[in-house]
């Protein structure tokens, strides 16, 4: 039976918006987590739990010239990796760890070197940072030297910085069992918000409160994807375009009662896609937001982008898992890697992470080389 609404933890509290058929109740203008906590809360980080103002409107985004830092880095990485520091690789292709440094104490040498290492290796985790306890001012700016902030058009924030996205949950047996009620499993692949004509690049999540074990984030390297495919079908994709849709997200968040702040827009991107900094290609369509391809009937469509969905969510030989730990903050490529939560604990503890969302170029691709050209000398 479905717990009653005083029984519920506060992250499934649907503010009504009538009390009765009868009674027309005004709907608050901020839903504030804090507040449904009952004013005092567990949260490790309260000044990061989430509020929805139903009154922000945004304006539809406007291009901006994106200047990635990746291209001026010394690939010595003597400022991100002093001596001290320590670096290793959780699978060949994808992932890495380091210990040993202070991110909030970069130098915009240590912060190219940063935009570069996390192009190379798609995901890194930084262990022991203090991120989570600069003032958030001090961590937006930090992340706005790698791109404009992206607002994001329907997740909850800390009230005044709406640059912030938070990922907010707590996983009680009865809610992770309503969860699987209507899905086989949690994973659920995609790469952030690249409805957007400019989607993100290097983006930065970090760890306000996890659970003991579990609700890890598993990364996906999209340029092995892409490098895995034959010849045949790598330069049939070349040239073809994908649609990736924000209206199912948006019409999802106005079904739960939540905020859009930003009307919805859906956007063509290339399936492959060339890194401006290391020149890879990757194959670029994700289950989240990517729906057909251009100029294939719809049978067709649903066929090609079926198998290069399944083939990146089966290719475990390019995927890395990252575990989250108090103070890790895991910066990715979104341009190169798509990502999904593990949503597999059942003890109520809370899962709060806040990212921050560098946008990046205009997506665009470059002519389809082939192996023999390729080998050349
Ligand atoms: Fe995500």
């Amino acid at each position: 039976m479905a717990p009653s609404i005083a029984e519920a933890p506060a992250s499934q509290i649907i503010v009504p918006v009538k009390a009765d058929p009868g009674s027309i109740q005004e709907k608050p203008r901020v839903r504030r987590i804090i507040d449904e906590e009952g004013g005092k809360t567990t949260a490790s980080y309260p000044n990061y739990l989430p509020t929805w103002d139903y009154a922000e409107k945004y304006p539809p985004l406007e291009l901006f010239n994106h200047v990635d830092h990746g291209k001026d880095a010394d690939p010595s990485f003597k400022h991100l990796l002093p001596e001290g520091s320590k670096i290793q690789k959780l699978t060949p292709t994808i992932g890495s760890e380091v210990t040993g440094i202070q991110l909030s104490k970069l130098n915009p040498a240590g912060k190219d070197q940063l935009a570069l290492l996390v192009a190379q290796r798609k995901v890194v985790a930084f262990r022991d940072q203090d991120f989570a306890d600069l003032p958030i001012q001090e961590a937006l700016d930090f992340g706005g030297y790698f791109g404009r902030h992206h607002i994001h058009p329907t997740s909850g924030s800390p009230e005044g910085y709406p640059e912030i996205h938070l990922v907010h949950r707590n996983n009680n047996a009865w809610e992770f069992d309503q969860y699987l009620a209507e899905k086989n499993s949690s994973v659920s692949w995609h790469s952030d918000v690249t409805y957007e004509k400019q989607p993100p690049g290097t983006t930065f999540l970090y760890l306000l409160d996890g659970p003991e074990v579990g609700g890890d984030t598993v990364f996906v390297d999209q340029v092995e994807a892409y490098n895995r495919l034959s010849p045949a079908i790598k330069e049939r994709l070349h040239g073809l375009k994908a649609i990736h849709s924000g209206f199912e997200q948006a019409e999802n968040s106005r079904n739960r009662d939540g905020v859009v702040r930003r009307e919805p827009v859906q956007n063509e991107h290339p399936i492959v896609r060339t890194h401006p900094v290391t020149g890879e290609k990757a194959l670029y369509v994700n289950a989240g937001f990517t729906r057909s391809i251009v100029g294939l009937k719809k049978e067709e469509s649903d066929a090609l982008l079926g198998f290069l969905l399944a083939h990146v969510g089966r290719g475990i030989d390019y995927q890395a898992r990252i575990r989250w730990a108090p103070g890790t903050v895991v910066v990715w490529d979104n341009r190169v890697t798509a990502h999904s939560a593990i949503i597999d604990w059942t003890t109520g503890e809370r899962r709060h992470l806040a990212r921050i969302t560098p946008q990046a170029e205009q997506p665009y691709e470059t002519p389809y080389i082939s192996e023999e050209a390729l080998s050349q000398p």
